[in-house]
């Protein structure tokens, strides 16, 4: 009951977040800021998102927690009861350079189990969903489960930057590969992957709000998600990230990543 509640509102939301945005991109001054480093943007607009969800799960479920990258949300290690774990913006350097190529990501987890997940490209106008055990939806229209058998010859591969400095051999696996992408916005890569545009994202350093919905919904159509070396994402736990179809996964780890 308490998930189809949760259900309607993140989806209202999740609307009224996505449009705020978008008037944000015509009208309103965006101020950026650097954090951990001159890479690491976050603006006004991150910040605002991430507030008023803080704000409307306080009022309507003053027992859940957030889990969000811009601090409005809580120190949070384990995911016992409710957690909504909220990326404002995903992508924000594509935000701010591009004005597109960026996502709202919102996952629910209950009692450490993801439920439900949302990925809003707000520009793109996509709309990912998918509710664990009842598949995966983009603006509704069902995505159609991952083929098994793909191979890495076949495949396009998405990597970042921070995963090819950290695994050198991911050169010679994208050479294996029919080719190499790069959209620089962790949801947007995972559903990439989810809706068969691409084989495989491989990445490092990323934060439970990169992942959170990304996982849900990557999964709900058969794709295998684990950390590079094969062992399992823990969403709580920050670290590198590798999804795919599950042919493509398994060459990708038993020819390079093992
Ligand atoms: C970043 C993007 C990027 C990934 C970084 C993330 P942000 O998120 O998803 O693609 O490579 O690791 O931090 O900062 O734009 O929300
Ligand atoms: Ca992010
Ligand atoms: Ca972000």
């Amino acid at each position: 009951m308490v998930l189809e509640k949760i259900d309607q509102l993140a989806r209202e939301w999740l609307e009224e977040a996505g449009n705020r945005i978008f008037m944000a991109l015509e009208q309103v001054n965006i101020e950026v800021e650097a954090k951990a480093d001159r890479n690491d943007l976050v603006t006004n607009m991150d910040r605002a998102t991430e507030r008023y969800f803080a704000e409307k799960i306080a009022t309507h479920f003053p027992e859940h927690r957030l889990l969000g990258e811009e601090g409005y949300g809580e120190e949070i290690t384990s995911l016992e009861g409710v957690v909504w774990v909220l990326d404002p913006i995903d992508g924000t350097v594509n935000f701010v350079e591009q004005k597109r190529n960026f996502a709202i990501s919102l996952g629910i987890y209950q009692e450490g189990i993801g439920e439900l997940g949302y990925i809003y490209d707000v520009v793109g106008g996509e709309f990912y969903f998918a509710k664990r055990g009842e598949g995966a939806f983009v603006n509704d229209e069902p995505i159609p489960m991952l083929a098994k058998e793909n191979k890495l010859e076949n495949a396009l591969v998405i990597i970042n930057t921070a995963a090819m400095h950290k695994f050198p051999q991911t050169l010679a696996a994208i050479k294996a590969a029919r080719g190499l992408r790069l959209y620089g916005a962790a949801t947007l890569e995972y559903m990439a992957v989810a809706t068969g545009r691409a084989d495989a994202y491989i990445s490092a350093n990323l934060s439970p709000w990169d992942i959170g919905a990304g996982k849900i919904i990557a999964e709900e159509v058969g794709a295998i998600v684990t950390r590079v070396d094969g062992s399992e994402m823990v969403i709580t736990e920050k670290g590198d990230s590798f999804v795919a179809s599950p042919g493509v996964h398994a060459e990708l780890l038993r020819d390079y990543f093992r």
